[in-house]
């Protein structure tokens, strides 16, 4: 089984929204404005879509998976640092658990320093994403919603001391939020 990793297409597009449906939907996602197949969609829409971060990951033709990155700011008192946002990453149910997340993962992540980013930012499940090297986003006091003490927001410094001195609130960019300004 070859699995190729490539940046997506325009072509791509309807089979990558049937990827993160079935990844999404098997862990209870509903169909509404604010599931993250549509979020794929609304960041692609957007100034803050990034096609050489937006891979899929191909088996003889079909798309099996899909991850995404877009910018993300990090908040602190005084200043603003520029960082990395991970989501959504998906595989098709049919094709989990064969090493194919951790090759989208690692392949964004190799884009990533070549494109010179330093941080990047990921909230999601403490066993999957430490496998990466991930650590908790609190070790540097950088939180949500002023929350420094989650236990699923994690980061990765790209290079040697990319995180010194940053701390901070995250902030997503716009696709993110909804009209009220509430993360979705
Ligand atoms: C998370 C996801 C992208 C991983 O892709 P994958 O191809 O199945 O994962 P891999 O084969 O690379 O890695 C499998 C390993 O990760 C573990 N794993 C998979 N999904 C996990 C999850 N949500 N939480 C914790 N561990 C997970 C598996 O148990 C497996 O562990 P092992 O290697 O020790 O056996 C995929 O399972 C998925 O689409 N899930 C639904 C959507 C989702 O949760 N996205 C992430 C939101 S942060």
């Amino acid at each position: 089984m070859e699995i190729s990793i490539r940046k997506e297409t325009q072509g791509d597009y309807e089979q990558i929204r049937d990827v993160i449906k079935s990844a999404f939907k098997a862990i209870g996602e509903r169909d509404n404005e604010f599931n993250e197949w549509n979020l794929a969609e609304r960041i692609r829409e957007s100034e803050y879509y990034i096609n050489d971060l937006s891979l899929v990951a191909e088996i003889g033709g079909t798309v099996v998976g899909h991850i995404m990155f877009t910018p993300l700011k990090i908040k602190g008192d005084k200043e603003c640092y520029e960082s990395l946002d991970l989501a959504p990453v998906s595989v098709h149910t049919d094709f989990q658990s064969q090493g194919i997340g951790k090759l989208l993962v690692r392949s964004g992540i190799e884009i990533a320093k070549r494109l010179g980013y330093k941080s990047l930012i990921v909230m999601g499940d403490p066993k999957y994403y430490q496998n990466f090297g991930f650590k908790l986003a609190s070790d540097w006091k950088i939180g949500l919603n002023n929350n420094f003490d989650s236990k699923y927001l994690f980061a990765l410094e790209l290079v040697e001391g990319g995180l010194d001195g940053v701390s901070g609130i995250v902030e997503y960019c716009p696709p993110f939020y909804n009209e009220k300004g509430e993360l979705i």
